[in-house]
């Protein structure tokens, strides 16, 4: 009886109204930072509920780096669309998604949908028109920069002048009082909230973009905030480097957000429509100078920046109620790109107001396990001269040179990062998976409830680690002297290079890759506008370049007029700034 009741509840909800969606980006988190992917190290229980009681998307591509992964996200098209392709946006930087161009919250808007992003934004700030709220997001609480302040909301940016300022908004206004709330928590606060207060006639987008496990701020020794040191300490004293003990509680305060989302879902009963996504945006940024967070894409190989896998392979779990086959694992091809028609697919839009997209809808392919897309560009730089490009239906992958640090050295190539297996690591807990409020809240609406012997067969077969094809501590193959092919399915890890084995496979790829060369949009100047500075704001980020954006009465004339004369040596000098995020 209660199986037909539930049956026609759902009925309910697939011919009567539209799903909620809630999407949860993390911010550089590296592949092997989930249990489901086989690490021990950092306990995950909430996103492992998901991933074992929805889909995995075990071949899901996000882009290498942060801004263009969010263009590709919002847009449906790859950044070379949007001319997003190169570094993320530094904060004086006047670039922004093109306005012409439909983002996501625009088009769930068409059809009904309540918008809220909750975090991080990272794709232009400069005119307030390029902000959250006129590019289709309802209500806004988060950042406009790359990253923030863990406790403060303030955004640091040593450049020649040295912006430093507060950058948390509540929609258009400033977002003070909140100084000492961690920003995970405060994010999840403001997430429950909108729930809360959501009305349930209408569909929800909520998409919760969050800090973590982003370095907080430019100061890369200390920049990896915990809530609580002493907890940190007593909790993972087993993980040996400090630094990435500290990482390990952030990523485990971020998973314990979601459990917290998915239990509010279920307590508002919304959650038997709803469809809950949990992506990174790219690999982790293991080591190097900036930003790095000690986050492992272990075995796989590369990390953030690069176009290697420990960049592009994204970690994807779906869960969703309307999803009937799951829990399963989807090895078919997906895009990040690909969000914006999928969803608009899902929330019953008619595909053919999309127009022409790169973004290939996959919401057949999550229901039903049917492959969609058999190939994908990884990236193009047409400025730092590295390209990727996936085919075959990702079988090979061709890649074209590799990332030049400024310092020439390839530390980003490299296989980094924890294997999370090591002996000084807890066993895997599978009962705190069972018993975390996401698998509680959905064994209240499903009668497919997970047991332990599932759980462990999903997590073995997911543990790719036994799969690389040469031991990688051993290997590293460059790709600049001569473009690199490699099989994935046989080499997941990137050791062999096969493109003279296969020197017709290698050419058909660069014919399709060429073809992306000659219609990309070349990429904008990266020059940081020191008119931006915050210092000239009270120390407050602003849509610098309307007038009147500054809220605040601005520092006297004096001051504005050496800004202005510094800032003109500064932009005939600048070059690319060594500073990314
Ligand atoms: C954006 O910045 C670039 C580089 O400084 C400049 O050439 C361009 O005119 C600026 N555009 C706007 C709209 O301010
Ligand atoms: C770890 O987190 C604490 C706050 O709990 C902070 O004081 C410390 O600087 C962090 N360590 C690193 C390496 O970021
Ligand atoms: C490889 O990269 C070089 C340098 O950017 C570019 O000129 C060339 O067209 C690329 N080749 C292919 C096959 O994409
Ligand atoms: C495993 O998780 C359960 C549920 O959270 C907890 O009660 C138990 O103490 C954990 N076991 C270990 C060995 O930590
Ligand atoms: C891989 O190579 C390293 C370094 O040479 C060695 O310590 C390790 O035992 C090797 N692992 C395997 C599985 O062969």
């Amino acid at each position: 009886m209660f199986k037909i009741l539930l049956n026609l509840n759902l009925l309910v909800c697939v011919f009567g109204r539209k799903p909620n969606i809630v999407f949860i980006l993390s911010d550089d988190m590296g592949w092997n930072d989930v249990g489901f992917h086989g690490s021990n190290q950092i306990p995950t229980p909430n996103i492992d509920a998901l991933a074992y009681n929805g889909v995995v998307m075990n071949r899901y591509y996000t882009q290498h780096i942060c801004t263009p992964s969010r263009a590709a996200l919002l847009t449906g098209n790859y950044p070379i669309r949007s001319a997003m392709q190169g570094y993320p946006l530094k904060p004086g930087e006047n670039r922004s998604i093109p306005t012409e161009m439909s983002v996501l919250p625009e088009r769930l808007k068409e059809l009904g949908y309540k918008t809220h992003l909750v975090g991080k934004w990272h794709v232009g700030f400069s005119y307030k028109k390029y902000t959250p709220n006129e590019r289709g997001f309802d209500t806004f609480f988060g950042y406009w920069n790359g990253f923030i302040s863990y406790v403060n909301y303030n955004m640091q940016y040593y450049n020649e002048v040295g912006n430093d300022g507060f950058d948390l908004h509540e929609n258009t206004a400033y977002a003070k009082n909140y100084e000492g709330t961690y920003a995970t928590n405060l994010f999840t606060d403001k997430s429950l909230e909108i729930i809360d207060n959501h009305d349930t006639n209408e569909p929800l987008f909520l998409m919760i973009s969050h800090l973590a496990p982003h370095a907080g701020n430019e100061d890369n020794m200390n920049a990896l905030t915990t809530p609580d040191l002493d907890e940190t300490n007593k909790k993972f004293g087993y993980v040996e480097d400090p630094r990435r003990r500290n990482y390990t509680d952030i990523v485990y305060q971020l998973d314990k957000s979601i459990g917290r989302v998915v239990e509010k879902l279920s307590e508002k009963k919304i959650l038997e429509n709803s469809i809950i996504i949990y992506s990174n945006d790219n690999g982790a940024q293991t080591s190097g100078d900036f930003h790095m967070n000690s986050g492992s894409n272990w075995p796989l190989r590369g990390q953030k920046f690069t176009l290697f896998e420990g960049s592009v392979r994204g970690t994807c779990a779906v869960y969703s109620p309307l999803i009937k086959n799951a829990p399963y694992v989807n090895e078919n091809l997906m895009h990040i790109s690909d969000w914006l028609p999928t969803l608009y697919e899902a929330a019953g839009g008619d595909m053919s107001k999309l127009g022409i997209l790169d973004g290939i809808s996959q919401w057949d392919n999550i229901l039903n396990n049917k492959a969609s897309r058999n190939e994908l560009l990884v990236n193009i730089d047409e400025r730092l001269k590295y390209s990727a490009y996936i085919d075959y239906s990702g079988q090979y992958k061709l890649v074209n040179s590799s990332y030049q640090r400024p310092d020439g050295s390839n530390v980003y190539d490299v296989y980094a990062g924890d294997t999370g297996r090591g002996a000084n690591n807890p066993k895997y807990n599978i009962s705190e998976i069972l018993e975390s409020p996401t698998n509680l809240a959905i064994s209240k609406i499903t009668a497919k409830t997970i047991t332990k012997q599932n759980i462990i067969d999903a997590r073995t077969n997911l543990d790719i680690s036994g799969r690389c094809r040469q031991n990688i501590s051993n290997k590293m193959i460059d790709c600049k002297e001569k473009m690199c092919l490699f099989d994935l399915f046989d080499d997941p890890c990137e050791t062999t290079n096969i493109i003279d084995e296969f020197p017709e496979i290698g050419k058909k790829i660069s014919i399709k890759m060429q073809d992306y060369y000659n219609v990309l949009v070349p990429q904008k100047p990266n020059v940081d506008d020191q008119t931006s500075n915050p210092k000239l704001c009270d120390g407050y980020y602003f849509s610098w370049l309307e007038e009147d954006a500054c809220p605040f009465k601005k520092s006297g004339g004096d001051t504005l007029y050496s800004y202005t004369m510094i800032s003109t040596a500064l932009v005939l000098s600048l070059t690319l700034s060594l500073y990314y995020f």
